[in-house]
């Protein structure tokens, strides 16, 4: 019995072929089409897009959800040629998971273990040991406990960290002590000396981290962040960092993307910089989470991790 096609219009400014190459093995009646070459636009049932090209929605009739390429939904939310009624499933793939976990992990035991400091003593040919802290004896905590943050902190209660989380909603993971909503955190700030970003951008994030809630933290705190750049205030952390009240930030995100030239970050000492690396989504892997919510669909199931309009993530 033939299959009817399933059209997946694939909507990104980015090369479409490793996705083309890792759906067809998954999705044998995928017809995949390129935008702006989408043939009878009526017919696409899916479009996959991080950034999707502009006008790519016209004339979408048929649309049944929007695949996004990444777990970041905003510049698909943030588009008013989107109809509101079509869902926008973000990304889960576990690889993508998995990535970031191990960037969290890296850069948490980077600044646990003072790895900072002793690159300064090396360049100045200081031979000096520093203090040792106990991992059980170092608090981190994490912003956001979506599917990257609960797995991020996870990890690093399994190291023996002394991790806390905060989200918009409660959440229970074993040894992560739960916070949740503005109410609380400030308090979580406040028990943190290693903290990790990984929220969404949305209206209730933006500039959430500004110089009241930056000096929260502990004098000496170091940061992280790989959920979105404008999450923090940087004009803020710039300043903090400079003071010496945050000891260091590692920065994976950042308000503009590249990174202007002249941005200050790049000649702070106490900045590490990669540019939105923490972890890229791979089409051979994701395709499989993607394959997986389209024959969801098709089957009449509910499609996985749909992003709420209201809250923008
Ligand atoms: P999810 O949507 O699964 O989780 C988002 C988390 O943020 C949830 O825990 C949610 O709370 C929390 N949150 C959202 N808004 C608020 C708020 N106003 N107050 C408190 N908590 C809030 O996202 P993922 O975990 O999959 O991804 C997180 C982000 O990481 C992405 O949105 C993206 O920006 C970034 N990212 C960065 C990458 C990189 O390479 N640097 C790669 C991939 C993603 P609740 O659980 O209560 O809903
Ligand atoms: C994502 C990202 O959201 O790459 O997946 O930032």
């Amino acid at each position: 019995m033939t299959r009817a096609p399933i059209v997946v219009a694939y909507l990104d400014p980015s090369d479409p072929e490793p996705w083309r190459r890792a759906l067809s093995r998954r999705l044998p009646a995928l017809d995949f089409r390129v935008w702006p070459d989408l043939g009878d636009p009526g017919e696409v049932r899916y479009a996959m897009a991080f950034r999707p090209a502009e006008k790519a929605f016209d004339k979408l009739t048929g649309l049944r959800a929007i695949l996004a390429l990444g777990a970041g939904v905003e510049a698909i939310l943030g588009r008013e040629d989107v109809p509101v009624e079509i869902p926008v499933v973000k990304l889960a793939d576990e690889e993508l998971i998995r990535e970031m976990t191990d960037f969290v992990l890296m850069n948490v035991l980077r600044h646990h273990r003072d790895a900072p400091a002793y690159a300064r003593l090396q360049a100045a040919k200081i031979w000096r040991r520093l203090p040792y802290t106990p991992p059980s004896a170092r608090r981190v905590g994490v912003l956001g406990l979506g599917n990257l943050g609960a797995a991020s902190a996870r990890a690093l209660a399994m190291h023996r960290f002394d991790v806390a989380g905060w989200s918009r909603t409660k959440k229970t993971i074993p040894s992560v002590a739960a916070f949740a909503g503005l109410a609380e955190l400030d308090a979580f700030l406040a028990r943190t000396d290693i903290l990790v970003g990984l929220l969404p951008i949305t209206e209730d994030t933006r500039g959430l981290l500004d110089a009241a809630r930056l000096a929260k933290l502990p004098v000496g705190a170091s940061i992280i962040n790989a959920g979105r750049g404008g999450v923090i205030v940087e004009a803020d952390l710039i300043a903090a960092l400079a003071s010496g009240a945050i000891s260091h930030a590692s920065l994976d995100v950042f308000e503009t993307e590249p990174l202007p030239a002249d941005h200050p970050f790049w000649d702070m000492e106490n900045v590490t910089i990669t540019p939105h690396s923490a972890s890229v989504t791979d089409p051979d892997s994701a395709s499989a989470f993607i394959v997986a919510a389209i024959e969801a669909d098709q089957a009449g199931r509910p499609l996985p991790n749909v992003a709420a309009r209201g809250r923008g993530y």
